[in-house]
């Protein structure tokens, strides 16, 4: 896949996109911020040389000595020796309480574990060389931050999903995490357009010939593919019986109406399962708390932990006086019978 073929294709996606309807599927504030971005075919094909967020990474852990996510033109990594010896000291900290999480799971394997914490030089910004049972590796603080979502989602199923839609998938790297556990699974994946072109040049990257995209009103799935990137608007098209759906810390960010259009989607694809990590209170009104999430009412809780908690002291736009204890939920839903 070319990448001048793809930002061809990005500008004719955007051109199709119906504004009433992006009501209905969009963040807007997301898709309208990204969407004047400055994008460039080197962008595209190496955004690991850019500080870029709104993709999975996150200024202040992936990008710690930056605060803001850069509008116009992302800013490319400048190398800092100072820098990248405090953050390779914070990375040999956090790595063996990330090889120990993986290496808890009964199907884990070290070959794949050394595979699941790599930095690919291709997306995540800086990465630092450490030494693992295997050898050598690259990582980075997004690498051992994401490497366990696999291996839990795995662990809730019970075994490596035949078919899998991500909903909210950022540049891709969750997926090509579960193409390399599952190699025999159909892999789908939804985002905003943006994320849509961003993940697909990684995606390819990745696995040669294997990606398909469904952008355009004229796009086919192909049954072949083993990867295929849809865009919201054409999801409800996706192949019925898919066994689970996955989020990260995505649905967070959405409206009900926005979670409402998906979990329309779930039900009349007959999505089995549900797989998803996300804050469970709603800081501002474009969000609504995770229990009142539309697919509650299809799906039933079988497992739910916290992973992760903190307090903010308001929602944006609710008395300065009232707090909100906020955590981030990993949970595994199974669909109603009946
Ligand atoms: C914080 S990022 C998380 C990315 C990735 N799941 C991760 O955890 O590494 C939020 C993601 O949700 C996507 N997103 C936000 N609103 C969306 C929507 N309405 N439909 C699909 N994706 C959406 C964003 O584009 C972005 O990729």
């Amino acid at each position: 896949m070319k990448i001048d073929g793809l930002l061809s294709k990005y500008a004719e996606m955007l051109e199709e996109i119906d504004p009433a309807l992006a009501d209905l599927w969009g963040n807007n504030h997301d898709h309208n911020r990204k969407s004047k971005l400055d994008i460039t075919p080197e962008l595209v094909a190496n955004f690991a040389a850019f500080e870029m967020g709104g993709l999975g990474f996150e200024f202040g852990n992936d990008f710690p000595d930056r605060k803001t996510i850069p509008d116009g033109a992302p800013r490319p990594v400048v190398a800092d020796p100072d820098f990248d010896a405090g953050y390779g000291a914070r990375i040999r900290e956090v790595l063996p309480r990330s090889l120990r999480h993986l290496s808890r799971f009964a199907f884990a394997d070290p070959m794949q574990i050394a595979e699941l914490v790599r930095w690919d030089g291709i997306g995540g910004g800086r990465s630092v060389s450490v030494q693992l049972e295997t050898g050598p590796v690259r990582v980075s603080h997004h690498t051992l931050r994401v490497a366990g979502r696999a291996y839990e989602m795995r662990a809730s199923h019970r075994v490596w999903p035949k078919s899998l839609l991500e909903i909210g998938g950022g540049h891709g790297r969750f997926l090509r995490d579960v193409a390399i556990c599952a190699p025999d699974a159909s892999l789908y994946y939804c985002d905003l357009p943006f994320n849509l072109l961003i993940a697909a040049g990684y995606l390819a990257r990745k696995f040669p010939g294997q990606v398909n995209l469904v952008w355009t009103q004229e796009d086919r799935f192909k049954p072949e593919a083993r990867i295929t990137l849809i865009a919201p608007w054409r999801l409800g098209d996706l192949p019925e019986n898919v066994e689970i759906c996955c989020n990260f810390l995505s649905f967070q960010h959405m409206s009900a109406a926005n979670l409402g259009y998906y979990s329309e989607i779930l039900d009349r694809r007959n999505v089995g399962a549900l797989f998803h990590m996300n804050r469970d209170k709603a800081l501002h009104g474009g969000e609504i708390d995770l229990d009142q999430a539309p697919f509650n009412q299809s799906f039933e809780l079988v497992f739910d932990q916290e992973i992760g908690g903190f307090v903010r002291a308001h929602r944006r736009g609710g008395a300065a006086a009232s707090t909100t204890a906020v955590s981030i939920r990993m949970q595994y839903l199974r669909r109603r019978v009946g």
